[in-house]
């Protein structure tokens, strides 16, 4: 997650290594969908283009909240971007008067914490944002009469299953971080009227902490890299989720979405390809094991999930993430000119 050091780090000890790119691509098994599912979301109306409203976006100085706030201003929309710094989603109070006061067709909630290991330690702040945060969000939402995007994740699932995860699985979270984060999902809803739960893994993107730019920027410093080579998960471009969610909304289809960028890969396999797209392919990476880490928070080992909505509503799939990482590398290229 966007624990960039625990998934990435300084060593002493070099050995060069990694399955060939092109091996990954095929690692897991793709199930077929069911053909009849109860989870296709109720379009509110039909299903149909709306023109571009008014969007509040909590946690826009994050990594998706930036993208969200990109992606939404580029099409059109009003939107109103709340970092942390002006609205502070545990507050009920602030919460209720912002939107009483913006009164947005829609809040997308990019606010979070993301900071796996600290949750384990301090619970009661991992539930204060993850869930009583999205909870005043509902409950606004419901009162104002706004939609409500929630942002969730793929550790909601105990990574034990092979092949990918549909919202048809259980969730059954390993760790603290994914307790709350599922616990988010249940406040949304209990107490929204419509929202979007959209799960995601392994973000990354221009702006903020995040694995992509890590592994880039400590190479570049000459800095000792493992990467994990025992967990699975699809790395998803921000920007690429921010325009799927945008899509989303306009179709008006409410309900639970898992959207990643396609291709289940390792961070090992993620980091061995971003720095040979930064021209940093005689840097070498030490493979390595999670439970080598040492880490608090347990990772689950395989987390890749596909959308059994998104397929049914005709959504194409994400691009792969390597593709996304070649755009990625791009415009951090064009950042340090
Ligand atoms: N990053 C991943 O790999 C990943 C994977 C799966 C799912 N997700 C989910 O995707 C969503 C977006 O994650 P991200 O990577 O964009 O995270 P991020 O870069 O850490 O952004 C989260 C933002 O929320 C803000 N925030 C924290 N506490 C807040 C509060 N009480 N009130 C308002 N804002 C608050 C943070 O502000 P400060 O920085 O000032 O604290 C930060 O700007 C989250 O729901 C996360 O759980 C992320």
């Amino acid at each position: 997650m966007r624990n960039i050091d625990s998934n990435l780090c300084a060593s002493g000890d070099f050995s060069k290594s990694g399955a060939p790119f092109s091996a990954e691509r095929s690692a897991l098994t793709v199930v077929e969908p069911p053909i009849e599912t109860d989870l296709i979301p109720q379009a509110s109306g039909e299903l149909m283009l709306s023109e571009p409203s008014t969007a509040m976006i909590t946690g826009a100085g994050g990594l998706l909240g930036r993208s969200m706030n990109a992606q939404l201003s580029q099409s059109g929309w009003r939107v109103i971007p709340m970092p942390r710094t002006e609205l502070d989603i545990t507050n009920e109070d602030d919460v209720m008067r912002a939107v009483e006061l913006f009164r947005p067709d829609i809040v997308i909630n990019c606010a979070a914490t993301a900071d796996v290991d600290r949750c384990e330690i301090d619970r009661d702040w991992a539930f204060a944002i993850n869930e009583n945060g999205p909870r005043f969000l509902a409950r606004a939402c419901r009162e104002f009469g706004a939609d409500l995007v929630h942002v969730s994740t793929d550790y909601v699932f105990d990574g034990s299953k092979e092949g990918f995860y549909t919202q048809e699985d259980e969730p059954k979270p390993l760790s603290v971080y994914g307790e709350a984060k599922l616990a988010g999902e249940f406040a949304v809803r209990e107490e929204a009227e419509r929202f979007y739960v959209v799960r995601t893994s392994w973000l990354f993107g221009v702006g903020g902490k995040n694995f992509g730019s890590r592994v880039i920027e400590y190479a570049r410093r000459g800095a000792n890299l493992k990467g994990v080579i025992d967990q699975t998960s699809i790395p998803t471009y921000a920007p690429d989720l921010a325009g799927r969610i945008e899509e989303i909304i306009k179709l008006r289809a409410h309900g639970l979405y898992q959207v990643t960028s396609s291709g289940p890969t390792t961070w090992f396999d993620f980091a061995r390809r971003a720095l040979d797209l930064a021209g940093l392919g005689d840097v070498q990476v030490e493979p390595v094991k999670r439970e080598d880490l040492n880490q608090r928070a347990p990772r689950p080992h395989n987390t890749a999930m596909r959308c059994l909505v998104s397929e049914k509503l005709g959504l194409e799939p994400l691009r792969h993430w390597s593709d996304a990482l070649e755009e990625f590398v791009r415009e951090i290229n064009h950042e340090n000119m």
